[in-house]
């Protein structure tokens, strides 16, 4: 192990091999044995960067796994039926789960199970206009307890287009994934084409999971996960997780879900360094996403 940074202004949060993380949640020693996670063919991970449709996800992939019902598992929450790998405090016994296994990640390409390397498992990618992300990070960033909060949107934005974020840069992220695709089995789903036509969207992960649903299961799934729904759904939108870690009084995790939200907060000289910072850092990167920057 080595390359942990950990800033003494701010006690929770560390950085290791390019990635900060929550010093409340996991540990270098905890990453490095994810490398090590024996994954099975049958085991799906959902990988975002944070506030690109995380849980919007999670709430598809664990409808499609369940037919677009809860039937015998109306208690457990998406948190533990789709659960993080990187976090220490998920208390899930990933060996006893039963198969296919979901999973959920925010972790950089290079710093996932190495199985997955092997194409063993399957990742569902899911990617977002950065700008729409960074103002949804911003306004989550205090719903987050035990972190530094970050009072103005200007130097949240300056934090964001250079990575000193958790998670890490955005274009990093994305960029990484997208550039080594080839090494994994993966299919990118973008938050903008989920809003333009859920429906396709679920039935693209159908397919890709090769779970074959009836088009009754289907409408389900579509109707329980729209925004709407979803609100209201505590099993879904981590209403139900402890106020140690989510303080929800100060935001939540279904805030606005809508597309273009970030021309409301950017002024034209942020959006235009951050085009620039897009530009330079995204070239000669093929993406080829269907958000529209502008
Ligand atoms: P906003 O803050 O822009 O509203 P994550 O789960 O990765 O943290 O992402 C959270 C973002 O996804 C939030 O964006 C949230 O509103 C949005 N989101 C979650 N569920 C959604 C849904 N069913 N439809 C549209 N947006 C959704």
């Amino acid at each position: 192990m080595s390359d942990v940074d950990v800033d003494a202004n701010d006690p929770f949060v560390f950085k290791y091999r390019g990635v900060y993380f929550q010093t409340e949640y996991t540990t270098p020693q905890k990453i490095d044995s994810i490398q090590d996670f024996k994954v099975k063919d049958t085991d799906v991970f959902l990988v975002t960067y944070p506030k690109t449709g995380t849980i919007w996800t999670q709430q598809i992939l664990s409808l499609i796994f369940n037919e677009g019902h809860r039937n015998g598992t109306e208690a457990i929450a998406n948190v533990f039926r789709v659960p993080w790998i990187e976090y220490t405090h998920s208390k899930v016994d990933y060996d006893s789960r039963p198969s296919p296994r979901l999973f959920s990640s925010h972790l950089p390409h290079y710093l996932v199970p190495k199985d997955l390397r092997n194409k063993k498992g399957k990742i569902i990618y899911v990617g977002r206009n950065p700008k729409d992300a960074a103002v949804s990070y911003y306004h989550f960033y205090n719903v987050i307890v035990r972190l530094k909060q970050v009072n103005d949107w200007e130097s949240f934005l300056d934090r964001y287009l250079t990575g000193e974020v958790l998670g890490g840069s955005w274009f990093d992220h994305v960029k990484g994934w997208y550039t080594h695709q080839e090494d994994f089995n993966i299919l990118f789903v973008t938050y903008e084409e989920m809003k333009k036509d859920l429906r396709s969207a679920v039935l693209k992960i159908c397919k890709f999971v090769e779970k074959e649903l009836n088009e009754q299961e289907v409408d389900t799934i579509v109707e329980k996960a729209t925004f709407k729904n979803m609100k209201h759904d505590p099993l879904a939108n981590y209403t139900n997780v402890s106020t140690d870690h989510l303080d929800m009084k100060n935001g939540t995790f279904l805030r606005r879900g809508t597309v273009g939200d970030w021309k409301k907060l950017m002024t034209v000289a942020q959006n235009e360094k951050f085009d620039k910072i897009y530009s330079e850092k995204m070239k000669g990167v093929p993406i080829n996403f269907t958000w529209d920057i502008n």
